[in-house]
């Protein structure tokens, strides 16, 4: 395995006193019910700390086994876990917020989360469908409730201790300025798509300017080829470092300040993708220079997840 060298470790502090975030952390938007229990527990004895849900990923009831037998055979405790999940399009009215969030509490089998994010600024129609349609197929928004109505219904779960932190996630930088000027409590983290294609600097800059922490969802432009894993730039610092391209792409997510997701789905890649470690100035440097834009995930446009996994 390589040297970590301290990356690996790396704990990012949420405003407020709200908690340390572990930089490297797992999402659970997995496919199947086995292979949610299998990566979880792979990434877990990989040293993952840091575990990403979402009650749209369907797999709540799974990460919680895995999370369970973890700490029931001793190895790790619940103070070391940060553990987050995010609530759905369908649950933004204020009314439905605290049944969704103890819902994912119960599914996860945990007394409190470290981090609950709004998953998109969309509010769909409130129900149990978490995809609503009219007869043409398009979605059914739900025009009756703010982002910031349902900021303050957040708020209110940090007031009850159930959460220790609160965010949003597939905003843009005028959105989370604009709850952050109108919340009590204001924002800790905000997930968004993030890497050598789509940098997100005037967000980061923003973050960076707040104190609020930026997590970036597919750090390896979600595996999709070609890519940023396929990018020359980042090809060539890996072969002159010996170390893999998805190394160099977390290795650069976290050493520029943000922390990560990834989805490992081997134990293998679960150990490859936990070494990260620091890069030399003139490595960042040259993949900071990289000038290609893709976006992959489509989500911010519509609220429609754009990488929602098969079967879930
Ligand atoms: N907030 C949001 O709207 C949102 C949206 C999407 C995701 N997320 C979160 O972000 C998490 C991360 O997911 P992601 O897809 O964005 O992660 P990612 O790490 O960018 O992509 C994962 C894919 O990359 C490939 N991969 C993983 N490790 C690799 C390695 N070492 N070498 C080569 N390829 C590798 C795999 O593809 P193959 O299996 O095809 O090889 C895997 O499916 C999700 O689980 C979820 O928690 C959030």
């Amino acid at each position: 395995m390589m040297q970590s060298d301290g990356l690996r470790d790396l704990k990012l502090p949420l405003r407020g006193g709200a908690g340390l975030m572990p930089a490297l952390g797992f999402g659970t938007l997995v496919r199947g019910s086995d292979e949610t229990r299998a990566t979880t527990t792979s990434a877990l004895e990989a040293g993952f700390r840091h575990f990403d849900c979402s009650e749209r990923y369907r797999n709540e009831e799974q990460v919680g086994e895995a999370i369970q037998a973890a700490l029931a055979k001793g190895l790790v405790n619940r103070r070391d876990l940060f553990l987050t999940t995010k609530l759905w399009n369908n649950n933004h009215r204020p009314a439905r917020v605290l049944p969704a969030f103890e819902a994912s509490l119960d599914r996860l089998k945990l007394e409190y989360l470290d981090l609950y994010l709004i998953h998109t600024p969309y509010a769909f129609q409130p129900g149990e469908d978490q995809d609503p349609r009219d007869e043409s197929d398009n979605v059914i928004y739900d025009r009756g409730v703010t982002l910031l109505e349902t900021w303050r219904a957040l708020e209110d779960l940090v007031d009850r201790g159930r959460c220790k932190a609160i965010g949003l996630s597939d905003v843009s930088v005028e959105q989370l300025r604009e709850i952050f000027d109108g919340a009590r409590i204001k924002p800790a983290a905000v997930q968004v798509e993030a890497h050598p294609h789509l940098p997100q600097t005037e967000l980061l800059e923003f973050c960076r300017s707040k104190g609020v922490v930026m997590i970036a969802f597919a750090p390896l432009g979600h595996g999709i080829r070609p890519g940023v894993l396929e990018d020359p730039a980042v090809i060539s610092v890996s072969q002159r470092l010996n170390k893999t391209p998805a190394q160099i792409l977390l290795s650069w997510a976290i050493q520029r300040g943000t922390a990560i997701l990834t989805t490992p789905r081997t134990p293998e890649r679960a150990r490859e993708n936990s070494a990260v470690s620091v890069l030399p100035e003139s490595a960042m440097e040259e993949i900071n220079a990289i000038e290609r834009r893709q976006r992959f995930n489509l989500v911010t446009g519509t609220g429609i997840p754009g990488f929602i996994a098969k079967g879930n």
